[in-house]
């Protein structure tokens, strides 16, 4: 990062700039009559991909990581708790000689002076004390009310905390000639992790270790506390520290410098960027990145940069192209006062990426927003100040760009981010996109469109598109060094050598026959040459590959692998037993004692974050994983190995295998990469081509996914009153990416023809209508949606189901038997997962005659007798010809159920043979759908009855664990494992993670690192923040006085209307 210079200098030169007016804001359609849409993801084939979480930079070098924190404390400084917080931090660090009256001072007065005179002494503000004084007599902090215990307001961990402290204290100064020896800090350190970590888990035990005669000053103690945290609640207005409010000011005032830099002409960009200096700070602490890479300061200084225009730029895996993007989103936040939406393609990276820029929200005033799963409002809350940065799905990215168009606020959408952008051309989710920013570019001039990738080879086709600039440079911070293997002869990849690689080394490893026979590719030499000490990705075509692949390994490793931090691989297996609500994968009972374990989409989403918490600490060395991994979370390796060059039956592509090698080798994390791809003498010539040949090229497939593109597109079009004429609809088209590639993609059919082709269809099925009104022929014909197009683009059904739906929805209203779930749980099971499942007939009989008559009757209803399970289970013919779809659908609809009623994913997937990740992904995929329904319902009047109760579903199918969870998760990236661990500790709600202690969480709840912990207060702060602000902005609503209230004069609904803000009713 550069230097800072001093701020006046940054004020002179501001004061020299006086460039023109921002750019003007593009049109904008009003479209208030319609309603929101909310779309879903449709995603479930690649749900339980998406569901992978984030997980932390890696292992060995983990600690330095953390260390890049140093004391930087986002807690917001006027909570008592943050108070309280620093007291410990600071008893934490106090040198030896000083604990003895230290602690004293701190664990009993200094906790008094904090809750007491803290407010006094620290706010020299005459009218403040005043008002505290008021209010501490008002609320009499010091008399608890009756009957009411500290442990209501406060988790149980941070109460035993202090008690910790005082008997810490009590203990260090009994040893404290001990403590002049020098090993004293240590012991004290240790007491403390000894007490935090064993004592809130035996909460009856606590009472147990001899503290009674503390009692008195424990009750002391949470009376304090009590008082406090109910003086602090009952406060209105919250007082900062001088300090609080000194860099509140400065930053506001540095922001508002930002502002007017950002509009200058001058090339001179402030300190960081035309950014505050905070935000350099931030990275420095948050992050650890000091200075920028030569490109991230080349590109961000690019005049089509500074000029907004809309930039593709593309480097090597690992280059750092996320940074270039955030700094440009803080720019559009900070300075211009805009939102900003970013799209990121997994629901565990939008999770990773609200974790990580949560704290920035904090410090620099904007909210982070998530749009993934089924989070995310339509349409977003309208901020009354600070912006909004959205962090999206590509379904839900789609969703909130169409929310915005039909509420006529799009222009407020300063900058869209697409990271992965070659995901254009990737099926149904490339054409959503597609349709995404073809939508954006159409309605909203001023909003800037970035797009970054590592893979990119037609970029042109995607310029024209995007009316875009390109950056590109190859540049990667650690070398990736990449070898092939060939028997037992290792190549290094070399384009410059005739035949594209040359000789490196043999394999040198004492091979036993039997050895050879289980291992013929030389799997356990490879790995072993880097495990324990360094990570080691090992990518498999199949799942079943990998866990075989790791069980064969950890057969022929030594057992002194067993002895690698072996207390904390038990920690793994106790804490999946948890997760598994006592069940373990067997294979992985087998494999992680050796520090091994295989990683797909058939883990739990729980199961998969414990394991990547342990790689990435590196408890856990190695991985055995399928291609999604390279894609899904960030989990970087010393060396990757490719153990053949097919991913499931397909030959690799380039571009995949560019995803997998880039795991290799991070900046920050590694110091050098290398990857090795595992091949037979026959692949040889195919691989090369393939190593040294380009990138493949994106295509559109806006047209060829026909329901899920063209036809959806065009019915939102419509619906949105984007475009309603054929005409407007034709011109569209040629501004999309297909209208790009059109000539090459569709030969035999002009886009005119393609056009008008889609929206015939559309209007044959009914879902269109042209419209009477417009008698015009051609161009200038219009069309309007019918009640079940606008149900259909509002509930984002995939447009091949939707009659289907329709017509299930309408049968369920003859006779909905609501005795039990199971009838609404078949109006929800998805109908593409349906088609794709075969049901176990002896399962489903089984299954059937456990019903109870009520949910018989659901069958029968549907036409799906006993007698007909029962002959297929019995493999006896069939001559009744029974609807397959909906036997499937019935089946999947029993899993569902199963699964509501018992929330154990491990006992249904035993009771239905199904793999437990398979059923996770069924789960994600029925609330997606349920909420899909739930949409389509409310835009059909006949379909009333159905709304409340699909809210109640969708909310059981989203969460699906026991009720008091529920508030943990809402969290991003606390799932039931860790909402259960933080459960047992005594946070009960977002408000307790809000006020939670990084440090204490970290003593108290096993395995979670300390970025894990700062991550989970900081985005439940993020999700406290913005619901008090959504509550704020309804109540300002409710107040406001209606523009068009009648009786008012034309003079009066003009005030009204331009001082809306505060023109209030009371
Ligand atoms: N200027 C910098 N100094 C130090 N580290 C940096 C810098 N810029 C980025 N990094 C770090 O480099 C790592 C990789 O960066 P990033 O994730 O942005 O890569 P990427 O280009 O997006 O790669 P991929 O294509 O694999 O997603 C991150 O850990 C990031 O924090
Ligand atoms: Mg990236």
């Amino acid at each position: 990062m550069e230097d800072g210079c001093p701020r006046i200098r940054r004020r002179v030169s501001v004061c020299k700039r006086n460039r023109g007016s921002p750019e003007s804001l593009g049109v904008s359609r009003t479209l208030a009559e319609l309603q929101p849409a909310e779309d879903t993801e449709d995603e479930t084939a690649a749900g339980s991909r998406r569901r992978k979480t984030g997980s932390p930079e890696p292992a060995q070098e983990n600690d330095s990581e953390e260390d890049m924190f140093g004391d930087y404390n986002s807690f917001t400084e006027d909570s008592f708790l943050a108070q309280v917080d620093d007291l410990e931090q600071k008893y934490m660090q106090l040198p030896e000689h000083e604990t003895d009256s230290g602690t004293r001072d701190l664990c009993s007065e200094g906790i008094k002076t904090n809750l007491g005179i803290n407010t006094v002494s620290d706010f020299t503000d005459s009218e403040t004390n005043e008002r505290i004084k008021r209010q501490s007599v008002l609320d009499d902090p010091g008399e608890p009310e009756p009957g009411r215990d500290l442990s209501f307001d406060v988790p149980s961990s941070q109460i035993l905390y202090f008690e910790n402290m005082q008997n810490s204290s009590k203990a260090l100064g009994d040893q404290s000639t001990k403590e002049r020896d020098g090993n004293s800090h240590k012991s004290s350190n240790d007491n403390l992790t000894y007490s935090h970590i064993e004592q809130p888990q035996q909460n009856n035990h606590f009472s147990n270790v001899g503290v009674s005669s503390e009692m008195s000053r424990r009750k002391s103690i949470r009376d304090h506390l009590k008082s406090a945290m109910a003086g602090n609640a009952r406060a209105q207005t919250p007082v900062f520290p001088r300090s609080k409010q000194l860099r509140e000011t400065l930053l506001s005032e540095e922001i508002s410098v930002a502002k007017k830099a950002i509009e200058s002409p001058s090339d001179d960009l402030g300190p960081f960027y035309s950014l505050p200096s905070k935000v350099r700070d931030l990275y420095v602490q948050l992050k650890g990145i000091k200075k920028l890479y030569d490109w991230q300061h080349t590109c961000l200084t690019l005049r089509s940069v500074q000029e907004r225009k809309n930039l593709i730029y593309s480097l090597p895996t690992s280059g750092g192209k996320t940074l270039v993007a955030e700094i440009l989103m803080l720019q559009e936040l900070l300075c211009r006062q805009k939102d900003v939406l970013m799209i990121l393609p997994y629901v565990a990276i939008v999770q990773e990426k609200i974790s990580s820029l949560s704290s920035f929200g904090i410090e620099l005033g904007f909210f982070v927003e998530e749009y993934a799963g089924s989070k995310g409002r339509f349409p977003p809350i309208k901020r009354r100040e600070k912006k909004s940065l959205y962090i999206a799905t590509i379904e839900k990215g789609h969703s909130l760009v169409n929310a915005l168009i039909e509420s006529g606020r799009i222009s407020t959408l300063g900058l869209v981010v697409v990271d992965e952008l070659h995901m254009i051309g990737e099926g149904s989710r490339g054409a959503i996109l597609e349709m995404t920013l073809a939508k954006v570019l159409y309605t909203s001039k001023t909003t800037q469109i970035i797009g970054m990738s590592a893979t990119l080879n037609n970029v042109e086709d995607l310029q024209a598109f995007l009316k875009a600039e390109y950056y590109t440079s190859q540049f990667r911070p650690v070398e990736l060094k990449e070898f092939l293997k060939v028997n037992d002869t290792i190549y290094a990849v070399d384009g410059q050598a005739a035949g594209g690689m040359t000789f490196s080394r043999l394999l040198n490893y004492k091979y036993s026959d039997a050895l050879k026979k289980m291992d013929p590719d030389h799997l356990v030499a490879l790995v072993t040459e880097v495990i324990p000490n360094y990570s080691c990705l090992v990518f498999c075509p199949s799942k079943k590959n990998c866990e075989n692949v790791a069980e064969m390994l950890c057969k022929f490793l030594s057992k002194d692998y067993l002895n690698h931090r072996e207390k904390e691989k038990c920690e793994v297996i106790k804490n999946l037993r948890n997760v598994g609500h006592g069940k373990v994968c067997p294979v992985l009972k087998r494999t992680i004692p050796f520090g091994v374990a295989y990683h797909h989409s058939g883990l739990t989403c729980d199961e998969r974050k414990l394991l990547e918490e342990a790689y990435a600490t590196g408890v856990l060395c190695l991985f055995t994983c399928t291609s999604t991994l390279a894609a899904g979370v960030n989990l970087p390796a010393r060396r990757v190995i490719l153990r053949a060059p097919y991913v499931a039956n397909s030959f690799l592509k380039r571009n995949q295998y560019k995803q997998m090698i880039g795991r290799a080798g991070r900046a920050g994390i590694d110091t050098a990469g290398e990857s090795i791809l595992l091949l037979q003498e026959k692949d040889k010539q195919q691989v090369l081509e393939l190593i040294n040949g380009p990138l493949e090229s994106c295509y559109s497939h806006l047209v060829e996914e026909l329901t899920k593109g063209i036809q959806s597109l065009f019915l939102s079009l419509i619906g949105l009153k984007i475009a309603t004429s054929l005409g407007d609809i034709y011109q569209f088209m040629n501004g999309t990416f297909f209208g790009v590639q059109q000539k090459i993609l569709l030969k035999e059919k002009s886009l005119w023809e393609v056009t008008v082709d889609a929206l015939e269809h559309l209007t044959e099925k009914g879902l269109l209508q042209k419209d009477s009104h417009g008698d015009s022929e051609g161009l200038q014909c219009h069309f309007r949606v019918t009640k079940l197009g606008q149900a259909s683009y509002k509930g984002a059904i995939d447009l091949a189901y939707c009659d289907t739906l329709y017509r299930d929805l309408k049968k369920g209203l003859e006779g909905l038997v609501l005795e039990s779930l199971l009838h609404l749980v078949y109006l929800i099971t998805p109908y593409d997962l349906a088609a794709q499942s075969e049901p176990d007939w002896m399962v489903y009989f089984r299954q059937f005659s456990q019903l109870s008559p009520a949910e018989q009757n659901v069958a029968a209803l549907l036409g799906v007798s006993e007698g007909f399970i029962g002959k297929k289970a019995s493999g006896q013919a069939v001559r009744k010809k029974v609807d397959k779809n909906v036997v499937n659908r019935l089946y999947l609809s029993f899993v569902l159920y199963s699964l509501l009623k018992e929330t154990n994913i491990w006992s249904v997937s035993e009771k239905f043979n199904m793999p437990r990740g398979y059923i996770q992904s069924l789960l994600t995929g029925a609330a997606s759908f349920s909420s899909c329904v739930l949409h389509f319902c409310e835009e059909l009047e006949e379909f009333w009855v159905y709304k409340a109760l699909l809210v109640e579903l969708t909310k059981k199918l989203t969460y699906c664990v026991k009720a008091e969870l529920i508030p943990l998760m809402e969290v991003t990236g606390v799932l039931e494992g860790r909402a259960k661990q933080l459960y047992s500790a005594g946070y009960r709600s977002v408000m307790h993670l809000a006020s939670a202690n990084p440090e204490v969480l970290l003593k108290t709840i096993d395995h979670l690192s300390r970025r894990q912990a700062k991550q989970i207060v900081s985005s439940a702060k993020m999700l406290l923040h913005e619901k008090a602000e959504a509550l704020q902005e309804e109540a300002e609503e409710l107040l406001r006085l209606p523009a068009d209230l009648p009786g008012l004069g034309s003079s009066n609904s003009e005030r009204a209307g331009s001082h809306a803000g505060d023109t209030t009713l009371c």
